[in-house]
């Protein structure tokens, strides 16, 4: 088997790596690797993207959720959760505050409740296009069928943000109840893919049980699928799952798959996430550093953002949520960075920077 670092050179080479070399690299990591990962990555997000972090704003504008997935805080069995929707105008107040604060990019996210049915949801997403020209919308609404997905295109929606949050069915099964697979899940995806949405996908790293063995097929049916972004972010247990015993994912693994992720496939949209930034109080920024390039913050009124809490210590719900455009704008230029007011497409602004 070749050494780590040669591996690292064949995947910027073919964009491929077989799953035995896939879990020879994710076991043999080192820091010294990582740092040759690390320098790879940025010279590709450098490439296609210059020093420009781009924003979309989210808006978690429903906790209630059908779906009872063991990691999640707003699961439908979690009875001490504090329930909550937006309405039509919440949403579009969001959007508005937004849009005055430089957001081009809404995402509307939530928990898959039915009190959204379609026509409702259509209402918001032709809203929001009309009002809105010049902005994307992404929704991040969970699996739904087809036929939903391509009339809420048709509304007015752009992008569609979905993880497989783990590529084997058995371990797949093993995080949520029996209703749930990820075969399902990945059709989703390619449906989204089929319709024209810029589409995002992604994973938590260190879920329980998750093996390197489970991350090669990630990583295999990422480089299949290629979708426009790709969030990854470590579990964070909640205390009132099934999981709140079980360890969290790291900062290190989680910077690690980041670097990977640029390198495979350098034109694509990662961002630093929130769960990220939860576990280490300048992991997002570290996350740019090892290749990321999006930032995703909250938007939701400060008075509900606290009860959209999927894992513990979940960052920016307390008294300085109002200001986390103006927080990570300053942390962002701290390392060398800027936040750009743009809807941020994916390769749309390749060639920023020398190769
Ligand atoms: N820790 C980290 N991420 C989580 N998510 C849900 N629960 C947790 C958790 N406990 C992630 C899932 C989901 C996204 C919206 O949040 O990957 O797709
Ligand atoms: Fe939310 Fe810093 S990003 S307070």
């Amino acid at each position: 088997m070749e050494q780590p670092k040669q591996l690292i050179d064949k995947l910027e080479e073919t964009s491929r790596l077989t799953k035995e070399e896939w879990i020879f690299l994710i076991e043999n990591r080192g820091t010294d690797t990582a740092d040759y990962l690390f320098a790879k990555a940025r010279k590709w997000q450098h490439h296609y993207y210059g020093k420009q972090i781009y924003t979309r704003g989210l808006i978690e504008f429903t906790n209630y959720c059908k779906n009872d997935c063991y990691y999640c805080g707003i699961r439908r069995s979690n009875r001490n959760a504090e329930r909550y929707r937006l309405n039509r105008e919440q949403i579009l107040e969001c959007c508005q505050i937004g849009y005055g604060l430089g957001f081009r990019t809404f995402v509307l996210q939530g928990g898959e409740d039915g009190w959204f049915t379609q026509e409702r949801l259509e209402g918001i997403v032709s809203d929001i296009r009309n009002g809105y020209p010049d902005c994307a919308i992404t929704l991040s609404l969970g699996e739904r069928p087809k036929e939903s997905y391509q009339r809420l295109f048709e509304a007015g929606a752009d992008r569609y943000l979905l993880r497989h949050e783990t590529a084997d069915e058995v371990h797949y099964k093993s995080l949520h109840p029996l209703e749930l697979s990820a075969a399902h899940r990945k059709q989703c995806l390619w449906d989204l893919k089929e319709i024209g949405y810029q589409t995002g996908t992604g994973f938590m790293v260190g879920s329980p049980g998750q093996t390197s063995a489970h991350l090669a097929e990630d990583f295999i049916f990422i480089r299949e699928l290629e979708p426009h972004m790709v969030g990854i972010g470590p579990f964070v247990p909640h205390h009132d799952t099934p999981f709140a015993a079980e360890a969290g994912g790291t900062l290190e693994l989680t910077l690690f798959l980041i670097g990977l992720l640029r390198v495979m496939l350098p034109k694509l949209l990662l961002p630093a996430t929130t769960a990220l930034g939860t576990i280490d109080p300048e992991g997002r920024e570290k996350g740019i550093l090892a290749g990321a390039n999006v930032v995703m913050p909250n938007l939701s009124p400060t008075s509900v953002r606290r009860k959209y809490e999927l894992y513990d210590n979940k960052i920016c719900t307390g008294d300085e949520a109002a200001e986390c455009r103006a927080c990570l704008s300053r942390r962002i230029e701290s390392i060398g960075y800027e936040l750009t007011v743009s809807r941020g497409d994916y390769g749309l602004t390749a060639d920023a920077g020398e190769i």
